[in-house]
């Protein structure tokens, strides 16, 4: 694995970050460097928004496509009215149900928005989270922070600062450290773009929580990466959200297991339900890193992350992943373990 030189890591208060944390990212943001501050859901790598050649610095630290767009994170729907053509009711809906929380909208893109931000596409997601530090961060700053994940492309999200560490080195000038994400899995997005709202990745906000406030918004099929279509299609089926190691997803944990411990690689596994502990008791002796996750989808997802960068460091061959139930609360979950599964 690649070595990389520390970025300056400043621990924070999460419920109250110190005035001085707060300026001291404040000014190196208002210098045009990146900062990686906590939010909700993940950690994100933060530049000025507005600011072309600032933004470009965030594409280049983590070596994403630049036709991929950015969320804009903002202080709540005032600030995001600013940065929209037009507010469309379901946004004023959702945001007014959601934010600040873990939901990004999609929306007709405003004048002030740089080619940067969107990819070149004429909308814009934009997302106000509710995490303390990230909020007293925009205050601060005083304008919209493009921020995506604060991982190199394709790979984990970052759920702590010693992830951003790990993932990006000093190709971010400071990491505000307020401890571990409360959702750990990212935001939802959803579309209000068009005539139909449309989920279009499944996140840490609820399927159910989305159509109690509007009942007709749609998942995309290209929004759920183990939808045959999108497996069809090879241009959306990029491998996304993976860890370094290889990850076999198993419906039969067993059987997977005993063939992985066959290869002769060195194996590490998730497991959530009592049959799959078992399974892996039986094979103790064979498998170098075993996870328990637990078995709420909630509880789940805040860990999963953190155990595919643990496996990640200790250097195994490969990752078998027990399945998740197909029920509503692990949609997000299934989604990102499907992308990690992908052949590269
Ligand atoms: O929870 C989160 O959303 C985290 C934290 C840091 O806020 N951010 C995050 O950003 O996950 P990123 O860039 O890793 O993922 C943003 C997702 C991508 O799938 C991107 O394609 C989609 O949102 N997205 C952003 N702007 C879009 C747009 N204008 N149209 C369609 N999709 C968009
Ligand atoms: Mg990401």
């Amino acid at each position: 694995m690649l070595e990389r030189s520390m970025p300056r890591v400043l621990p924070v208060d999460p419920e109250s970050p110190s005035p001085a944390a707060l300026e001291e990212a404040a000014s190196v943001l208002a210098r045009g460097g990146l900062v990686a501050f906590p939010t909700e859901t993940v950690y994100g790598l933060g530049a000025r928004g507005l600011h072309a050649d600032e933004v470009a610095k965030i594409y280049r630290a983590k070596g994403r496509p630049s036709t991929h767009p950015l969320i804009l994170h903002v202080t709540g729907s005032a600030m995001a009215r600013g940065l929209a053509r037009g507010w469309p009711e379901a946004a004023a809906k959702l945001a007014e149900a959601f934010w600040p929380g873990p939901l990004t909208l999609v929306v007709p893109r405003g004048g002030s928005v740089p080619d940067a931000v969107t990819g070149g596409g004429d909308t814009v997601g934009l997302r106000c989270p509710s995490h303390p530090v990230a909020l007293a961060l925009l205050d601060a700053v005083g304008e919209p922070l493009a921020a995506p994940s604060a991982n190199a492309h394709t790979h984990v999200s970052p759920t702590s600062a010693a992830h951003v560490v790990r993932s990006l080195g000093d190709a971010c000038d400071l990491v505000l450290d307020g401890g571990t994400c409360a959702h750990g899995i990212e935001s939802t997005v959803v579309d209000v773009s068009g005539a139909e709202p449309r989920v279009l990745r499944p996140g840490a906000l609820d399927l159910e929580a989305l159509r109690r406030v509007l009942p007709a918004v749609q998942v995309a099929s290209a929004a759920l990466a183990d939808d045959a279509v999108v497996r069809a299609a090879p241009g959306m089926a990029a491998r996304h959200y993976a860890p370094r190691t290889r990850v076999i997803l198993a419906d039969d944990l067993e059987a997977e297991l005993a063939v992985a411990c066959a290869s002769g690689l060195r194996v590490a596994t998730l497991v959530w339900s009592e049959d799959g502990k078992r399974v892996v008791r039986g094979l103790a002796d064979r498998v170098a890193v075993v996870a328990e996750l637990p078995f709420d989808p909630k509880a789940y997802a805040r860990a999963l992350f953190a155990e595919l960068h643990r496996v990640d460091a200790a250097g195994v061959g490969l990752v078998v992943v027990e399945q998740v139930p197909d029920t509503p609360g692990f949609w997000a979950v299934r989604d990102r373990l499907a992308r990690a599964a992908r052949p590269a």
